[in-house]
């Protein structure tokens, strides 16, 4: 499905130009950056491999002559949310993404409490901090 010219035109008469997408690396996130991408909008693309990264960074410039930022990192750390703040401190970012995510299932006191705390770490603390930091 592509993006409708008049909500394009609506983004783009009311948003920067750069558009970053959290967990770009897969599933809706991915999506979200190549339709993006197709509408005109540069990228600043995140996720923790590396070489998916890579490879939408070059699909995004293939197919659409798009600039895009690949940034490595896993979210849940603080370091490297702080990392991704340097990287693009000097980018016009009009819409912030805050996709990566995980969730988990099953019985909770069978879970694993450590994975269960990584989850709040990267769907909530990081989220709250980058909506802070890119909240306008
Ligand atoms: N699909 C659904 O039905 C559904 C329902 C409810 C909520 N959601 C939420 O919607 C978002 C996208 O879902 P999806 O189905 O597209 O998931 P997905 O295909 O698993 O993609 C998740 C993305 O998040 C990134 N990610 C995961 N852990 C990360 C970490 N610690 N640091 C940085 N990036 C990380 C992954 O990149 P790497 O693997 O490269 O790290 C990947 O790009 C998630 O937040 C998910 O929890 C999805």
């Amino acid at each position: 499905m592509k993006i409708a010219q008049k909500t394009i035109k609506r983004l783009k008469s009311n948003y920067y130009e750069w558009v970053l997408v959290t967990g770009a690396t897969s599933g809706i996130g991915r999506e979200l950056a190549l339709k993006f991408g197709e509408a005109g909008f540069k990228l600043i693309i995140t996720g923790k491999r590396g070489k998916e990264l890579e490879a939408l960074s070059a699909q995004l410039f293939d197919e659409y002559n798009t600039e895009s930022i690949p940034v490595q990192g896993d979210l849940s750390i603080i370091e490297d949310v702080n990392k991704l703040f340097s990287e693009v401190s000097h980018l016009n970012i009009g819409i912030a993404i805050l996709n990566a995510g995980f969730g988990t299932s099953g019985k909770f006191r069978a879970s694993n409490i450590e994975q269960e705390v990584n989850m709040l770490d990267l769907n909530c603390k990081a989220v709250l901090i980058m909506a802070h930091h890119f909240g306008f």
